[in-house]
């Protein structure tokens, strides 16, 4: 499922039928790089995420902090599987320039569970099925670059943008001061913009053949998926 294969679309294939300068013909409308790919594929995606209920209720104060508690617990399997699959792109050749100390977020999730939940916060944590699966599906992906990419733009991009929204609306509503959200705080990255745009620098340096830049786009939009439905999940709960 996520195997790149080398498709029909790909470059050494346009190449070997009248490109032989390695000048892929290009639509001249569609975007090129794979950042500028990824905001364009889960625009849709992004707005169906950003639209669930459980997370307006959140933002808009209608909760508590159990239930913010709750939304955060889930963050701790994700992020441990996510930054397995960083540890191990660290190896790769390509992949290692898109893996960043400073957004390492497991313990931050860490300590603020410690916070919320208390010294048996392992024990106290109910993690929901959506939230497994997402992370069943990031430790499927085996070092699979574009995959990879997807996975980590989703997240670490998310947290530096509208995470920092959410930050500001749960301390706002539920009394939080930097203890218990640490998760939003990027102590090594003082600005997101200036990062964000490194990171989007990174993701169009990957070198990606013409099939890892589609199953990229796709893999983005699974990704957006899994955080839709843990949403949903949280919604039913709270
Ligand atoms: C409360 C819900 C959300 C709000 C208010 C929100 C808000 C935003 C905003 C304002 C931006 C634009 C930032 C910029 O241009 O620098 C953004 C970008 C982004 N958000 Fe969200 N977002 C939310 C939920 C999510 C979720 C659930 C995800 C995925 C897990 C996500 C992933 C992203 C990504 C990857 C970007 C970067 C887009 C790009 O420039 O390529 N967001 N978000």
């Amino acid at each position: 499922m996520t195997a790149t294969v080398e498709s029909p679309h790909s470059h050494a294939h346009a190449d070997a039928h009248g490109h032989p300068h390695g000048t892929a013909s290009v639509d001249p409308g569609a975007p090129v790089t794979l950042s500028a790919r990824l905001r364009e594929g889960t625009r849709k995606v992004h707005d169906e995420a950003e639209n669930q209920s459980f997370v307006g209720r959140l933002m808009s104060g209608e909760l508590d902090r159990d239930a913010y508690a709750d939304f955060l617990a889930q963050h701790y399997p994700i992020y441990l599987a996510l930054e397995e699959a960083s540890a191990a792109q660290r190896a790769d050749a390509r992949g290692a320039s898109l893996v960043f100390d400073e957004l390492t977020r497991t313990p931050s999730i860490e300590a603020d569970l410690q916070f919320l939940f208390g010294a048996d916060w392992r024990d106290a944590i109910d993690v929901l099925p959506e939230t497994e699966a997402y992370a069943a599906r990031l430790r499927e992906l085996d070092g699979d670059l574009g995959a990879y990419a997807a996975h980590a733009y989703t997240r670490y991009l998310g947290d530096l943008s509208g995470g920092q929204i959410i930050k500001r609306m749960i301390q706002r509503h539920y009394g939080f001061g930097e203890e218990g959200v640490s998760f939003y705080t990027f102590t090594e990255i003082p600005k997101a913009k200036p990062f964000k745009d490194v990171y989007r620098e990174r993701l169009d340096g990957l070198e990606l053949d013409e099939a890892e830049l589609d199953s990229a786009v796709a893999e983005a939009v699974v990704a957006f998926g899994h955080n839709t439905a843990v949403f949903r999940a949280l919604g039913a709960r709270h």
